[in-house]
């Protein structure tokens, strides 16, 4: 049995990041061209280190924690990984690390990490857990003003989709979490499972690609996730 899950910003809510289309098309106050996209970059690239500096530090600060949603996923992956004819790969559309604090291991970050930095000249990515800017000698070329936050822009190809679509096409159980149906390709995922697949889409309402899916379950990630985790593991043998 191969599942694969996708989860978008709805995930990480309840740990108090907050999502993209609840803000008015704000991303923290900001309209989203400004601050994530290489134009918005190119215009004003203090503004944008400055952006993504702050989202770290928010990242890292000791209240924000991963929360049952998250726990829950991993819990899931960390007990079926180890069986027999069983795949489980979680996606994420989200640039935080609360999978992997919960324990989630190999998570494909489709649009990037918060915690990590690459030069523009060599394409070398780095865990970034320091504030940079345009002075910061990049550790690869040692030249100031090369290095970039190390997600993908509006505009820009997202990372690792012939891993997705390689994964979705041999899919059994799919599982869609906190993500608005809005951003292609993610938004597209689900028409790209097999026939056969199971589709779950977890959400707090409707979104615009919710026929698709066999199965809506209405409500927080951090109360659905653990119930939906707990039947799923009682129905795999
Ligand atoms: P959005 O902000 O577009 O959507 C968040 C979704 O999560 C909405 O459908 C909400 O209804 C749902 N939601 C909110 N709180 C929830 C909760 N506690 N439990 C379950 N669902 C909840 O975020 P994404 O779909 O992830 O791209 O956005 C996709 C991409 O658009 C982002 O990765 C980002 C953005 O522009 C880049 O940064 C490249």
């Amino acid at each position: 049995m191969n599942i694969v899950i996708l989860t978008g910003a709805g995930i990480s809510a309840e740990s108090g990041i907050k999502t993209f289309r609840d803000n008015g098309g704000l991303w923290e106050n900001h309209r989203v061209e400004e601050v994530a996209s290489p134009e918005g970059f190119k215009a004003n690239p203090d503004l944008v280190y400055r952006f993504y500096n702050d989202r770290r530090r928010q990242l890292l600060a000791p209240e924000l924690k991963p929360n049952d949603g998250h726990e829950a996923i991993a819990h899931l992956i960390n007990t079926l990984s180890s069986k027999e004819n069983m795949t489980i790969q979680l996606i994420t559309q989200n640039v935080d690390n609360l999978h992997e604090r919960a324990g989630a291991k190999d998570v494909w970050h489709m649009h990037g990490e918060l915690m990590k930095m690459r030069c523009q000249e060599t394409g070398e990515v780095f865990e970034s857990l320091e504030s940079f800017d345009a002075t910061t000698p990049c550790p690869c070329c040692q030249q100031q003003g090369n290095l970039r936050p190390h997600i993908v822009w509006f505009g820009e190809h997202p990372f690792y989709l012939d891993k997705a679509f390689s994964l979705l096409a041999l899919c059994d159980l799919f599982i869609s979490i906190g993500t608005s149906g809005h951003v292609y390709p993610a938004a597209q995922f689900v028409s790209m499972t097999p026939d056969d697949c199971h589709r779950i889409e977890v959400n707090l309402e409707g979104t615009p690609v919710s026929h698709n899916f066999n199965e809506h379950i209405t409500g927080a990630a951090g109360v659905v996730l653990p119930k939906l985790v707990q039947r799923i593991l009682k129905d795999i043998p």
